[in-house]
């Protein structure tokens, strides 16, 4: 075997079985990892063995254990073994998965892929697709389609004519993710054409707020964007009942389904995202859920003529082929990895079931640890989970319940035994819970109930 590959999968090997008997948190001093990092560049090069080992070992006390069971951040996802090795043979063929006749194969698994997926997530199958890098560019290409869409029918043409000039386009949200704004900015579509709805109580849309902002002009180009499972709550916003009013509106439905677009594998939380196929645009991520590596984004597009119009592009150079499918016509970009080839390795190796499996065991800790919690003196349980995000926060006898939670957080986390991110919400600090890992079992929800009751044990 060449020997660069193998240290590599030496090292990755050793790296993989490490995961669960090492820290969960890992050296975060930027100082100490620049005076580990920084070597001479030098005229004559370093042996390529020496180069990966000292990179392994400089770099791994810097390495975030996200792929711990017990890694409760942000939605990060956990990697499939298959979906890592899908990845290796990604690089080894170096595809550039920008057009059929630069790389067949790779367009061939795109368009397999995607039906898969289709069905999976229970999209229409006539719906267009692109494989990006996460769910902010596949806002950027669905809302790119949305807003070709829109403006095409106030008679302007946005490819052709910008938008100085162009009728404004209203955007209306209930919860949302910042990528959905920075899309919107990107755009050039702006901010201020951004309208917030009010939201029910568990974070849903409010419908009775969105018809009224609806009906209250029925002459701007609109767009609107739900939630299917947001960051906090994992809330989802009404599909059904939103598709069929803003459609008697003209308005295009967009989804930001980043995780909980995945609700839809799963015989058993299915019915959040009823009425799906009604929407127009969804979002999601296959590198949260589906547990393939980074980066793996996916936009669907119902009208396949608004996102080819949107997004395709023409060169010279460019080899025409009949009855193939070139990426560049429908994603941002250009050059680009074939990144859908983990994910063709990871749908087949898990089949229908597997899936469901990572969604339902993810919901079942998220639940358990979060029940879990509740159970401990002192903590005040904010968002059950209706997926696999909740929220809980540590109550303080003075009062202070802000700096108490950030206390426990950093208590956890300094265990090295699980890791929690901290953030704000409706105005206060709270702990969150994740779970996106395929790896994490009933045997952590009860060691991690363990490791936070000892943190508020010490704290006493
Ligand atoms: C609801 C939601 N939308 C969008 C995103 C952005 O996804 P990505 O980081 O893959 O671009 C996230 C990331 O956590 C998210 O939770």
């Amino acid at each position: 075997m060449n020997p660069e590959l193998q240290l590599a999968a030496e090292l990755a090997d050793e790296y993989i079985n490490g995961i669960g008997t090492t820290d969960v948190s890992r050296e975060s001093d930027p100082v100490k990892l620049r005076q580990r990092l920084s070597k001479d560049l030098t005229d004559d090069g370093t042996p390529p063995l020496t180069v990966l080992q000292e990179l392994y070992d400089d770099a791994l006390p810097g390495l975030l254990n996200t792929a711990d069971g017990r890694f409760f951040g942000w939605v990060i996802g956990g990697t499939t073994p298959v979906s890592i090795a899908a990845d290796w043979l990604v690089s080894a063929w170096d595809q550039n998965a920008a057009a059929y006749a630069c790389a067949p194969s790779a367009a061939i698994i795109e368009e397999i892929a995607a039906e898969w997926l289709k069905e999976l997530l229970g999209l229409p199958q006539q719906a267009s697709y692109a494989f990006v890098t996460g769910c902010q560019m596949a806002h950027v290409t669905a809302l790119a389609a949305a807003r070709h869409k829109v403006l095409k029918a106030a008679n302007w043409s946005v490819e052709e004519q910008g938008l100085f000039g162009a009728p404004p386009i209203r955007v209306i949200v209930g919860e949302h993710h910042e990528t959905l704004l920075r899309a919107i900015r990107q755009l050039g579509i702006g901010t201020d054409a951004v309208r917030q709805v009010a939201l029910e109580d568990d974070g849903t849309i409010s419908l009775d707020a969105l018809k009224a902002e609806l009906e209250s002009d029925s002459s701007t180009p609109t767009i609107v964007s739900l939630a299917a499972g947001d960051l906090n709550r994992g809330a989802f916003d009404p599909i059904d009942a939103v598709c069929d009013l803003a459609h008697e509106h003209a308005a295009w439905v967009h989804i930001d389904g980043a995780f909980g677009l995945w609700a839809g594998a799963s015989d058993r939380f299915r019915h959040l995202v009823t009425g799906i196929s009604k929407a127009d645009s969804w979002a999601t991520d296959a590198h949260k859920w589906l547990n393939v590596p980074y980066d793996s984004g996916i936009a669907f597009i119902k009208d396949a003529d608004a996102h080819k119009s949107a997004m395709t592009i023409h060169a010279a150079y460019k080899i025409e082929m009949d009855d193939v499918r070139d990426q560049i016509d429908w994603g941002p970009e250009w050059s680009r990895r074939a990144r859908t080839i983990p994910l063709y390795a990871a749908l087949r190796t898990l089949g229908r079931n597997g899936v469901a499996n990572i969604i339902e065991s993810c919901c079942d800790a998220a639940a358990g640890i979060v029940d879990g919690l509740g159970r401990l003196p002192g903590v005040e349980v904010l968002a059950r989970p209706v997926i696999n995000q909740g929220l809980v926060r540590f109550l303080a006898d003075d009062g202070d319940h802000d700096r108490r939670t950030d206390e426990i957080i950093e208590r956890i986390n300094a265990t090295g035994e699980a890791w929690f991110g901290p953030t704000e919400w409706n105005g206060m600090r709270v702990m969150r819970i994740s779970v996106s890992n395929y790896r994490t079992t009933q045997k952590d929800v009860v060691r991690t109930v363990e490791i936070v009751a000892n943190a508020l044990m010490e704290i006493q």
